[in-house]
């Protein structure tokens, strides 16, 4: 699969951690859909859970807090995944990926595939191959759980890019069955009413 036609590359975004006021995306926190979400998962399943493009992976550390053993952070800069182990140095090493998303071929699928504001990063050119990527990464059957955003940024240049729900399900109805894809209920307050929850089930 191509990686190569993005301008939105590693260096990139290196920039942009490194640049005061430019991580504006970075909620500091998990969000409360997917606090949520984790709550009700069960720990003794001990499912395998992917989190690309994550950043500071706050979902990471919550789900480590909470005793998952078999969560993946993917990203392919270097500054927010040693911003991470800095940050939760008990989180297994070798659970750190830096690594391109469309160039992930694991040895074994994931249960569960966690979106946090990656899809929005990335040049809408490459839509279709993320979703094509994350159903490629799960297991039959397996999830892509989420957040996605449901209002268009006006002349965005640059990530992060807005979308729609029907756009979205273009992508996704492909590969998977729509078990939830509705405007969240609980976002941050400056996300509320504009930010889908997506809960879909690989075919
Ligand atoms: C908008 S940030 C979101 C980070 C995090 N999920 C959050 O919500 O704070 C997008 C992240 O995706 C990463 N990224 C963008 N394209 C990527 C790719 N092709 N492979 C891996 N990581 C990528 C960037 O380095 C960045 O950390």
């Amino acid at each position: 699969m191509r990686t190569d036609f993005s301008a939105f590359d590693c260096a990139y975004w290196q920039t942009r951690y490194a640049t005061p006021g430019r991580d504006g995306w970075d909620a500091g926190r998990i969000t409360p859909p997917l606090q949520a979400y984790f709550d009700q998962l069960a720990v003794a399943q001990q499912p395998r859970i992917l989190i690309p493009g994550a950043g500071r992976a706050y979902e990471a550390e919550y789900l480590h807090q909470l005793g998952f053993e078999h969560v993946v952070v993917a990203d392919f800069a270097p500054e927010p995944l040693a911003a991470f182990a800095a940050r939760v140095p008990s989180f297994p090493k070798e659970n750190l990926w830096l690594a391109d998303f469309f160039a992930l071929a694991p040895a074994a699928p994931f249960d569960l595939v966690v979106e946090q504001t990656f899809l929005s990063a990335l040049d809408p050119s490459q839509r279709p191959a993320y979703a094509q990527q994350c159903a490629a990464l799960l297991r039959p059957a397996g999830r892509l759980v989420g957040l996605l955003f449901d209002t268009a940024f006006a002349g965005a240049t640059e990530p992060p890019f807005g979308g729609s729900r029907e756009e979205y399900r273009s992508y996704f109805e492909l590969y998977f069955q729509f078990i939830h894809f509705d405007t969240a209920y609980n976002s941050l307050p400056a996300r509320a009413g504009r930010e889908l929850f997506i809960c879909l089930q690989k075919k």
